[in-house]
């Protein structure tokens, strides 16, 4: 099989390219998987420099998100040959085959394309246990997201809009408000630049945001514990920004408000149960069309380094796509 793998971890992306690898087999507790897409989430990219929290071996077959139909399953996996899945592992997905643990798949939701399905997984997973699990999202809450126009960053607005927040969507790049404005309408939005605790302000008439979704970091993170309402929560998502912030504690502590580290992944991982809830929590709002993944571009497995390279110079406003099959 074609399959993208990263055999030396390098700056930039030398150390990545296509490669004919052997089909892989089915492991024990695991479901072959024919891989129809696959998204990149901001990980792959890291994961290519050895700068991701988990640091695979070299090789490795990069991607950790993918939608496609079952090849092979164990009677009590609760797959069987032909159903159409959604998620991954942490590696493996850029292949037209994977062999994936079964408690890493879901079914694809009814009424969305494999495009759609592999766009959405991580991002949503990763917004709803944000915003919904652990800070307990109510409609009418001020919610702050940065870094919208990201995978990570466009699931959050939509999501806390389907759940009838007021969204403020924040980007670090002017001409990308537009964009975002056009996919999910958010209430507002505001260039993620200085002070922009003033327009916070401004925009909610003094009261603050219930919720701070922050995956950017470093100078947005502290600008970020200014626009935190008394009693809300600034969600650490992650670092694209590259410098992972420090705060004076006493800075929670006077305006009352919690600082909420996010692992979506291993939430899931340590919390079966409480996974699955939250995955079919997103399988019932996607089926009734109540949200749906915003996609920046699809292409071939081969069009690989210009998804990476879109990402890394943040090009993008929504997810970037491969096809695996094409
Ligand atoms: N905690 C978790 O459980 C979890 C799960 C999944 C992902 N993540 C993390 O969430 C983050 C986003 O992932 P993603 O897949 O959504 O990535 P993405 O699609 O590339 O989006 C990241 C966004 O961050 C902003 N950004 C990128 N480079 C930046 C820079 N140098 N300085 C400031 N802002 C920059 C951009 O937004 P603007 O241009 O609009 O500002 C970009 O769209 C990553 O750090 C990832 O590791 C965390």
């Amino acid at each position: 099989m074609r399959a993208l793998v990263v055999s030396q971890l390098a700056g930039g992306l030398s150390g990545v390219d296509l490669a004919e690898l052997p089909d892989p087999e089915r492991k024990v507790g695991e479901v072959l998987v024919r891989i129809h897409a696959a998204s990149l989430n901001f990980p792959d990219l890291l994961m290519t420099q050895g700068k991701y929290q988990f640091k695979p071996e070299v090789p490795f077959v990069s991607g950790m998100e993918l939608s496609g139909e079952v090849l092979e399953a164990e009677p009590n996996s609760g797959f069987t040959p032909g159903d159409h899945v959604i998620g991954g592992n942490k590696t493996g997905a850029f292949a037209e085959m994977a062999s994936i643990p079964d408690r890493g798949l879901s079914k694809l939701p009814k009424g969305l394309s494999f495009v759609e399905g592999a766009a959405m997984g991580a991002a949503y997973t990763t917004a709803y246990t944000g915003l919904i699990e652990l800070c307990g999202l109510q409609k009418g809450q001020w919610v702050l997201v940065h870094g919208a126009s990201g995978g990570v960053g466009l699931a959050a607005v939509d999501l806390a809009k389907a759940m009838g927040a007021k969204v403020i969507a924040a980007s670090g790049v002017e001409t990308k408000l537009a964009r975002i404005d056009a996919l999910y309408r958010p209430d507002a939005n505001i260039l993620a630049e200085g002070r922009f605790r003033e327009q916070v302000k401004e925009i909610t008439g003094g009261a603050l945001c219930d919720i701070v979704f922050d995956p950017v970091g470093g100078d947005i993170f502290d600008e970020s514990t200014r626009c935190v309402a008394f009693g809300g929560k600034l969600v650490v998502v992650g670092f694209t920004s590259g410098r992972i912030a420090e705060v004076a504690t006493n800075i929670p502590l006077i305006k009352g408000f919690s600082i909420v580290g996010l692992r979506a992944g291993e939430y899931a991982r340590r919390f079966p149960e409480r996974g699955k809830t939250i995955s079919q929590a997103i399988s019932k709002l996607a089926e009734a069309g109540r949200i749906t993944p915003a996609i920046d571009r699809i292409l071939p497995l081969s069009g690989w380094r210009e998804g990476f390279e879109a990402m890394a110079n943040r090009q993008l406003v929504g997810k970037v796509i491969f096809e695996t099959n094409k």
